[in-house]
């Protein structure tokens, strides 16, 4: 039987538990790094070589020494809370589009239960469980929403005597279909929107869902296994954490934690890739148990299909998703397409795990509005970013020449390969948004305690720097970078950061915070971000909602909203005590947002019963549009 302990830990406390820190971590170090670092952001090294290399108006100074200017938020803040509550601005209202269970089609009604939740033979039929990235698209007159189930909490799922282990094939059945894609037609209702019951575009993707590899990988032995000796379709796709949109307006869902959902009942196999990647021993679920595909001493490569950017047209419920494997293998945040000046297609890229790295992929081809996408996605060269402590920055190729590997190990084995090549070691890079009014992007480094502790796991060192300046990082920054002469294809970038969490109610050095963090708007752990059109980043959080010790003041997972021109961040909306925020879209006409509650603790949102994991909407009752 499984260890019962591993669905019970995060994410990352089961990457650590694979590798654990050292028990002497140096700690006496670890403070005299910290405080020499104290004061970077208080201009020091604001003015440094890549202002000079840039020009004048480009990094001319940090955001934190910005000066607070008139609002253009238009609502008051919110409160923290501690509550089992939705709480937006006053003027704002709130409502649950839709709940784990709820029906997507009518065969499925009243398929959830208060008491036993969803059935196996049903779970294919409802909406997923926690809810994340999210994108709308416009079809035909139709509102779709595309959405990601990121993993499920088997404790909530399962009946009580399988203690969060599944049993039996058809509890791994009801664990896997309700991880993976929604795709739900909304329509607008007056009181923020509702879900179409059998909506010909409703479509549940899942673990079953057969989908093609395409890109250099395809075909190839490492892809290769007993189920597809040619290595060119695999059954779904998992984990799907944040989202992306591509500019001809297919869905991106992003793969990340897969690793947890494979183990082996014999033999560990060999190679470097697993170990780097957290692959091996025993799995989170324990599918291996009863599905061969997971069951590593089965289908060694059957992990290597997993982990990828997943391209899926939410206009055509028949079609099959496409793996993208040019984007690279490894544990998959977001995906933020943009269109480079000269015409070429970038895709930003975060690999959340602590000291893991971001990427870029650019395109070879070029895109112009409406013509072909054949092989934009397909044929293009991946890049590590590299930040200096002078607060310049470049982009470095991840080719055989730089990395020693051949172009399909780089591929499948990316992290090794961004490590070969000497990017930068970052403090957990989840979503990277860009500003749709500059040429600038931002990536939220969510928190990493074992900056300056430990390596990560292939052994790179994560000294403090410039871009990861605390050791024992507990309240992550968001990092934005412009690109040379406003090319996102350009190869080199300046720098800053957009705001340091922290709590200078508590700490007068680093871990106050940035000089726009302050007793209205604390937070920890920017997870989810994106920019409305309007130019203002919203900022989900994942983080410690304890509100004690390190958090207090902090409360309950939040969504903010900031100004990259002033700096000023302001506290739009909290969520149930236990949940964080993650994935946000609008309605087509902009007066509804759309956002996650993952994970919610208490009864939300029914009042009694399970926690259920939630879409809610949030509208002005004036009207107005959001942007
Ligand atoms: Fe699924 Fe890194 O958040
Ligand atoms: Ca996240
Ligand atoms: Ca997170």
């Amino acid at each position: 039987m499984a260890d019962k302990s591993l669905t019970d830990l995060s994410w990352d406390d089961f990457d650590e538990a694979r590798d654990p820190r050292p028990a002497q971590n140096q700690f006496d170090q670890v403070v005299d790094r910290a405080v020499s670092r104290r004061g970077f952001l208080g201009g020091a090294l604001a003015f440094g070589s890549g202002a000079a290399v840039f020009g004048t108006g480009l990094m001319s100074s940090t955001t934190a020494a910005r000066a607070i200017g008139a609002s253009r938020f238009g609502f008051q803040p919110v409160d923290i809370a501690t509550d089992f509550e939705i709480h937006v601005p006053a003027g704002f209202q709130s409502n649950v589009l839709v709940r784990w269970g709820d029906a997507l089609w009518s065969d499925a009604e009243g398929a959830y239960s208060a008491e036993t939740g969803v059935s196996a033979d049903m779970s294919d039929r409802v909406f997923g469980e926690n809810t994340d990235g999210m994108e709308l698209f416009e079809v035909d007159g139709k509102q779709l929403i595309a959405v990601n189930s990121e993993y499920v909490n088997a404790k909530i799922n399962l009946p009580a005597a399988s203690e969060g282990t599944p049993q039996n094939a058809d509890e791994v059945k009801l664990l896997k279909n309700l991880q993976g894609v929604t795709v739900m037609e909304v329509a607008d209702n007056g009181n923020g929107f509702k879900v179409v019951v059998d909506s010909a575009y409703n479509r549940r993707i899942t673990h079953e869902t057969e989908m093609a590899i395409a890109g250099p990988l395809a075909g190839h032995a490492l892809v290769q296994t007993k189920a597809d000796p040619k290595g060119m379709t695999v059954k779904g796709t998992m984990n799907n954490c944040g989202s992306g949109r591509t500019l001809w307006d297919t869905y991106l869902t992003c793969e990340e934690n897969f690793n947890g959902y494979f183990g082996t009942t014999g033999a560990e196999p060999e190679g470097a890739g697993y170990k780097r990647y957290g692959i091996g021993g025993q799995s989170r679920y324990a599918y291996e148990k009863f599905d061969a595909r997971y069951d590593l001493s089965q289908e060694p490569n059957e992990p290597h299909r997993h982990g990828f950017i997943t391209e899926i047209d939410p206009s055509d419920p028949s079609s099959t998703p496409v793996k993208r494997t040019a984007l690279g293998r490894f544990k998959h945040e977001n995906a933020e397409m943009v269109h480079a000046k000269d015409g070429r297609i970038v895709v930003y890229m975060g690999d959340d795990e602590r000291g893991e790295y971001l990427y870029r992929y650019v395109s070879n081809g070029v895109y112009t509005q409406g013509g072909p996408t054949e092989g934009l996605l397909d044929d293009g060269v991946l890049y590590v970013a590299k930040f200096n402590d002078d607060q310049s920055g470049e982009w470095l190729a991840l080719t055989p020449e730089t990395t020693g590997m051949d172009a399909a190990e780089i591929l499948c084995f990316t992290r090794m390969a961004a490590s070969a090549a000497g990017g930068t070691t970052m403090d957990r890079p989840e979503w990277v948004a860009s500003n749709p009014l500059k040429v600038e992007a931002y990536c939220a480094l969510t928190n990493n305690k074992n900056r300056g502790v430990k390596p990560n796991a292939g052994g790179d060192d994560t000294s403090v720097n410039a871009v990861n300046p605390r050791e024992t990082n507990n309240y992550g920054q968001i990092v934005r970078w412009t690109p040379v002469d406003e090319n996102h294809a350009a190869d080199i970038f300046a720098w800053d950061l957009y705001v340091m969490a922290g709590n200078p109610k508590l700490y007068g050095n680093e871990y106050g915070g940035s000089e726009n963090v302050n007793a209205g708007n604390l937070f920890n752990s920017p997870d989810g971000m994106q920019f409305s059109s309007d130019g203002l980043l919203w900022i989900q959080t994942d983080g410690n909602y304890k509100n004690e010790g390190d958090f207090e003041g902090m409360g309950n997972n939040q969504m903010l909203v900031g100004d990259p021109e002033t700096g000023e961040i302001i506290r739009f909306m909290t969520v149930p005590y236990g949940a964080e925020v993650t994935g946000l879209c609008w309605s087509a006409d902009k007066k509804v947002a759309f956002v996650g509650v993952q994970h919610p603790g208490g009864s939300w949102p029914d009042g009694a019963g399970k926690p259920r994991s939630s879409v809610v909407s949030v509208w002005r009752e004036d009207g107005k549009a959001f942007g």
